[in-house]
C-alpha cells in the first residue's frame, strides 16, 4: 500500500480485528465493551476498500489481546474476520474466527417468552442451522434467529 492510500496507522502492541463485515464495526466494539470511557487507543475503520470483501470494517485496539469468548462472539457478526495479535509492530499471531456448532451464553434468545430469558438459571444455547446466512435455533424454545436479528441480541 503506497503512502497516499494509508488510512489508519499501524499499532505497536494489541489486536487488529480485520475483515469485519462492513457495517459491523460498532457491534464489535459493543461486544468488546468499548462503548464509552476506555484506556488506550482504539482505531475504527468503516467501509474500508478490501480486495477480498469489496468493503470491510476494522478495529484496532492497542494494549489488549482478546479472550477466546470474545473471538467467538465476533464470529457471530463477522464470519470472515481475522484476529491479528501485534507485538512490537509485528503480527505474531493471525487467526480466522470460527463459528462453533453450538453457541452458549454469548447472546440472548429473541423470543421474550423463552425460559432462557426468565429468571431461571438456564444458559442460552443455540444450534447453528446455517452458517451463511447465519441462522440459529434456540435449544429451549426452538425459535429461529435470522442473520439480521442476531446483532441486537448481544
Ligand atoms: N497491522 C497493524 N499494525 C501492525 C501490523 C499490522 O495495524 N503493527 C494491521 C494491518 O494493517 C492489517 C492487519 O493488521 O490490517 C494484518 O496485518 P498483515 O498480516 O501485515 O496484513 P495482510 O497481509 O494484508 O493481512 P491479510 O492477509 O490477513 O489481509
Ligand atoms: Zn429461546
Amino acid at each position: 500500500m503506497g503512502e497516499t492510500t494509508l488510512r489508519v496507522s499501524k499499532i505497536k502492541d494489541g489486536t487488529v480485528i480485520d475483515h469485519i463485515t462492513a457495517g459491523h464495526a460498532l457491534d464489535v466494539l459493543k461486544i468488546l465493551g468499548v462503548t464509552g470511557c476506555v484506556h488506550g487507543v482504539v482505531t475504527v475503520g468503516i467501509n474500508v476498500p478490501s480486495k477480498m470483501l469489496g468493503f470491510k470494517d476494522m478495529v484496532k485496539i492497542e494494549g489488549r489481546e482478546l479472550k477466546s469468548e470474545e473471538v467467538d462472539k465476533i464470529a457471530l457478526l463477522a464470519p470472515h474476520a481475522s484476529i491479528n495479535i501485534i507485538r512490537n509492530y509485528k503480527v505474531v499471531d493471525k487467526q480466522l474466527v470460527q463459528l462453533p456448532n453450538v453457541i452458549r451464553e454469548a447472546i440472548k434468545c429473541a423470543n421474550p417468552a423463552c425460559i432462557s430469558n426468565s429468571k431461571e438459571p438456564v444458559k442460552s444455547t443455540f444450534y447453528v442451522e446455517s452458517k451463511e446466512p447465519l441462522r440459529l435455533r434456540c435449544h429451549y424454545c426452538g425459535y429461529i434467529m435470522e442473520n439480521q436479528d442476531i446483532p441486537k441480541q448481544f
